[in-house]
């Protein structure tokens, strides 16, 4: 599994020098570019463990967590246009995108941290979407327990299909604002959602809010790249936070014990500079019951008003374009690890 290993020092710094933006939370910017981290060791089954417990609690208010400078349009972080990407991509979901992206052993990795270690434990899986993920989950719980979320009725359909899912609870719904009530859930799973959501503060503070006390919330989604030509259309398609920047969210939300583990896939040897689709898997415990210390802000995304279809049209085409590159590079990443000899950076 290609996991990779990191300590927290270096995160530690940063984050306690963040100030409050004057709109309450906001991205800690071009600063990081994740050359803060010490280099990578060479893929290994290893964890990667940032303990925050200790960071300083910023500015408790949430409002617009992700502003969206020009450079950084993100066409498809966005409800609507999630929508109809996923009305699209469902058809060919579990074909192209797990074999490419999000692999079993990767999934399997990524959920180790979530500690499914009871049959019983209650989870919902938010973003849930063809039920992939959800699979890895069926595997230490109970399928009567876990409830699958999606906004997606396509994606939803698909995963009604899967035997091992019958038993699921299977719901639409929006994961900035959860329909479950507070202290409801021993274990919050979302994998590769996260990069949707216009706000993924508001998102990951419902993922505290649901949560019982004690229990264990484990995000997947992908890392931001370093390497230019990445960047740009990692910047044109959605979001790819930062590492620093989970970390943030998570520690704001009231998150305790908040640790972030590399993930990716085999061929990459550990290469991140074209960022990952699932590049993290970041896992918090909560610490008290009830609802977040974190206010929130006014919603980012009114899914009720109308859009220009036009514009519209040319922001989804642009994210979808844009979001092709990143089928191209995996594709160039696995040919290259077939051809670079074992031992030599690729
Ligand atoms: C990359 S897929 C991941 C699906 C699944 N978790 C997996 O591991 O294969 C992302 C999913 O997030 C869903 N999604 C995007 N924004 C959402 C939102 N605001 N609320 C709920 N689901 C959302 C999409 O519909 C899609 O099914």
């Amino acid at each position: 599994m290609a996991s990779t290993m990191l300590t927290g020092a270096e995160n530690l710094t940063l984050i306690r020098k963040i100030a409050p933006s004057p709109k309450g939370l906001g991205f800690l910017g071009s600063d990081f570019h994740g050359n803060h981290f010490p280099k990578l060791a060479p893929l290994s089954s290893s964890k990667i463990s940032i303990k925050v417990g200790k960071i300083k609690t910023l500015t408790p208010k949430c409002s617009v967590s992700a502003s969206r400078p020009a450079s950084q349009p993100r066409f498809i972080q966005n409800k609507k246009e999630a929508f109809w990407f996923y009305r699209f991509l469902s058809i060919v979901y579990d074909h192209v995108i797990n074999p490419g992206h999000w692999t079993e052993d990767m999934r399997d990795d990524a959920l180790e941290p979530a500690e499914l270690n009871n049959r019983r434990l209650t989870v919902v899986d938010v973003g849930g979407g063809t039920g992939f993920t959800t699979l890895g989950v069926v595997k230490h719980v109970d399928a009567k327990n876990v409830t699958i979320l999606d906004q997606s009725p396509h994606q939803l359909a698909k995963a009604k299909e899967k035997e091992p899912l019958k038993e699921c609870k299977i719901i639409e719904g929006d994961a900035e604002n959860l329909p479950f009530p507070t202290d409801y859930a021993d274990r919050y799973v979302s994998a590769g959602s996260i990069e949707y959501w216009p706000d993924p503060q508001r998102g990951i503070r419902e993922a505290y809010r649901v949560l019982r006390l004690g229990g264990k919330a484990c995000l997947i989604g992908p890392v931001y790249p370093t390497f230019w030509l990445s960047r740009f259309f990692a910047d044109v398609w959605m979001l790819f936070p930062k590492e620093e920047e989970y970390i943030e969210w998570f520690t704001k939300a009231g998150f305790k014990d908040v640790q972030l583990k590399r993930i990716g896939p085999k061929w990459y040897r550990g290469v991140r500079r074209h960022g990952l689709i699932m590049g993290c898997s970041v896992t918090g415990v909560k610490p008290a019951s009830g609802d977040s210390p974190l206010e929130h802000g006014p919603k980012v995304e009114d899914v009720s008003e109308p859009v220009n279809r036009f514009v519209f049209l040319g922001r989804f085409l642009l994210g979808a374009l844009a979001g092709t590159y990143y089928v191209l590079v995996t594709i160039y990443m696995w040919i290259k690890d077939l051809i670079v000899p074992r031992g030599q950076p690729i």
